[in-house]
């Protein structure tokens, strides 16, 4: 399975945070945003990566991840030049795709909890896979709607009168037929390649399959000034009183196997030190126990 994180557009909602680092590199409490992502893909099994962002921000991205090599991981970059969609995404990597199965993350999602992702991810064969998540303002997404057996019939994006309150998270997993299909997607009235048409026409086939993620799952929004403020908050709760870290790329890394104990350790002795080091540290020495 390749991995596709999607870091692009302007940010704006977050102007001036925005001005000199995109939406995707700003901290959310003790890391890059992208670091979120990026975890929930390793801990899917993902180790091949393609990320994709602006001409402009791209050597940022490359600054912070490197080849993924010290990680277990391969990343590429592409650029998105110009905003068109993110089911543009697949034109973009399609020679990264190859005759692979992919999933795609948004950049700026950051998910937290559950199991719910990686039975999806291991019990993949075919079709597409998208998840479910209760929301207050489905307006604002992609917004699925389930008949009396729990039975997917309907996804529009950002419909003015939702059918249900069940948003489609930033994630998704496609077999290969997906490349063919966002080669022949056609943009949608604001001009755009919609990932919920990609969806549709997936559910149109009957290969579609919807997870729901139910109680006890975070999914956050980081996308205005309030939002990144409260995602932080939640990162800082949960990690200050279970000390475990959320969204760290190393750990998820070493527990996946793509790095050995001896990496590990290694990694560890190159870093500053600072908290993050000192949690790393107790990775390795709870390791050795
Ligand atoms: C995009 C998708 C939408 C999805 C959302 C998840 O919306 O178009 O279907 O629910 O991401 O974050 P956007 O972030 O472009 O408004």
């Amino acid at each position: 399975m390749k991995g596709i994180i999607l870091a692009g557009g302007a940010g704006s909602r977050l102007y001036p945070l925005t001005l000199v680092a995109s939406k995707q590199l700003q901290p959310v409490y003790d890391k890059p945003m992208v670091y979120y992502p990026l975890t929930t893909l390793i801990e899917g099994g993902v180790r091949e990566f393609c990320l994709i962002s602006t001409p402009h921000d791209l050597p940022r991205f490359r600054q912070l991840l490197g080849d993924g090599s010290a990680w277990g991981l391969q990343i590429e970059y592409r650029e998105q030049s110009r905003p068109e969609g993110i089911a543009q995404a697949f034109r973009i990597a399609d020679s990264f795709i190859g005759n692979d199965p992919v999933t795609l993350i948004l950049g700026d999602n950051i998910f937290y909890g559950g199991d719910t992702f990686s039975r999806a991810f291991s019990d993949f064969s075919s079709g597409a896979v998208i998840f479910g998540y209760h929301v207050t303002d489905p307006e604002r997404y992609g917004v699925v709607e389930f008949d009396a057996a729990g039975r997917a019939v309907s996804i529009e994006e950002k419909p003015k009168q939702p059918k249900s309150n069940y948003a489609v998270p930033g994630l998704y997993i496609y077999d290969n037929s997906i490349v063919a299909l966002a080669r022949d997607l056609k943009p949608s009235a604001r001009g755009e390649l919609e990932i919920t048409d990609v969806n549709v026409e997936y559910l149109r086939r009957g290969s579609l399959r919807v997870y729901t993620l139910n109680r006890g799952f975070a999914w956050l929004d980081a996308g205005t000034s309030s939002s990144l403020h409260e995602a932080s908050a939640y990162v800082q709760t949960i990690e200050k009183r279970q000390g475990i870290k959320i969204g760290c790329p190393e750990e998820a890394a070493f527990r996946r196997g793509f790095i050995s104990l001896a990496q590990l350790t290694a990694l560890v002795d190159k870093l500053p030190r600072c908290e993050y080091r000192e949690y790393l540290a107790n990775v390795v020495a709870e390791a050795q126990r």
